[in-house]
């Protein structure tokens, strides 16, 4: 297969789970890409199986972005390169499973900083980019956004921050061609909960979860129809809506009985 388009996407999260999906479905649609995440050895994997798949070029960089500077230096590192960035997937993030009166601070505060500000900061200095290419933002956030979250309280409040950022400058960017998309998949099969160390969540203990390449599959077509919003998922959705029509109290008290740790 061979491609003539220079589009080119710069996926955050790449070296595993929806991020390393989407970077397949990036490359299946001819998109040239940018992965960065800090696992270099995995992604130069994907990067060399996409090349070869799908005759696309792949770079990778290795980029910490929970760090003060991450986000600033993976744009200058791109823009050293040359290269313009047509699809910006905000993606890398985790959370962190337990009792805030317990957790550790600088882990919540690198979560902050890897789930909203990195998210601000790449869109911001991408934005020419983004508005000389007409292009698409898809930003991973949650159904997490929807709710607070007892147990995992400032995961939670990144993602309503990262729905609501998304939503609002997509309603700014009316006009101009770039298209923004709020991704909120709901408890998805990835590296994710081992990161958050949350086997023992209600949430997901013993339940069968959508695998990462089906979610992050949705997800691109979303984009690529220019849709806002997209929860993957029918009871995803159903929970998502539902919310919104419920007192914020029982809401809260709700997740908190479907989160709490249960025993072993
Ligand atoms: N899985 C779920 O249940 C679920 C549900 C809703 C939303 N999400 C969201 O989906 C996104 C992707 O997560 P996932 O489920 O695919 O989990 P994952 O398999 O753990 O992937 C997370 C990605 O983020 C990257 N990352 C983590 N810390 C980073 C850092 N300091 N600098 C750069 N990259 C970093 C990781 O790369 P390195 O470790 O190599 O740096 C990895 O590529 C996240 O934003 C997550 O909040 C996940």
């Amino acid at each position: 297969m061979t491609h003539t388009t220079t589009k080119t996407a710069l996926i955050t999260g790449a070296s595993s789970g929806i991020g390393k999906a989407l970077a397949e479905n990036f490359a299946k649609d001819g998109y040239n890409l940018v992965l960065a995440a800090r696992g270099i050895a995995k992604m130069q994997t994907l990067a060399d199986d996409l090349q070869r798949r799908y005759k696309i070029s792949a770079t990778v960089i290795g980029a910490d972005l929970e760090t003060k500077d991450g986000a600033t230096k993976l744009h200058a590192d791109i823009k050293a390169r040359n290269i313009t960035i047509s699809a910006l997937a905000n993606n890398a993030g985790y959370g962190s499973f337990g009792e805030f009166k317990d957790s550790a601070l600088p882990t919540e505060l690198a979560m902050m900083q890897l789930n909203m500000n990195t998210v601000v900061v790449l869109t911001k200095l991408f934005m020419p980019d983004l508005i000389a290419t007409r292009g698409k933002i898809l930003n991973t956030a949650s159904t997490a956004a929807f709710q607070p979250g007892p147990y995992m309280a400032v995961y939670y409040a990144t993602k309503a921050f990262v729905l609501s950022f998304s939503e609002a400058i997509a309603a700014e960017l009316e006009g101009t061609g770039v298209t923004v998309t709020a991704l909120c998949p709901g408890p998805t099969a990835s590296g994710f909960q081992d990161k958050a160390d949350m086997h023992a969540s209600a949430l997901v203990k013993g339940k069968k979860l959508p695998s990462s390449e089906d979610v992050a599959a949705a997800g691109y077509r979303a984009m690529q129809n220019g849709q806002r919003v997209f929860v993957p998922g029918f009871m995803n959705w159903v929970m998502a809506q539902s919310v919104r029509f419920t007192p914020r109290n029982m809401v809260t008290a709700m997740v908190k009985q479907m989160s709490k740790p249960t025993a072993a």
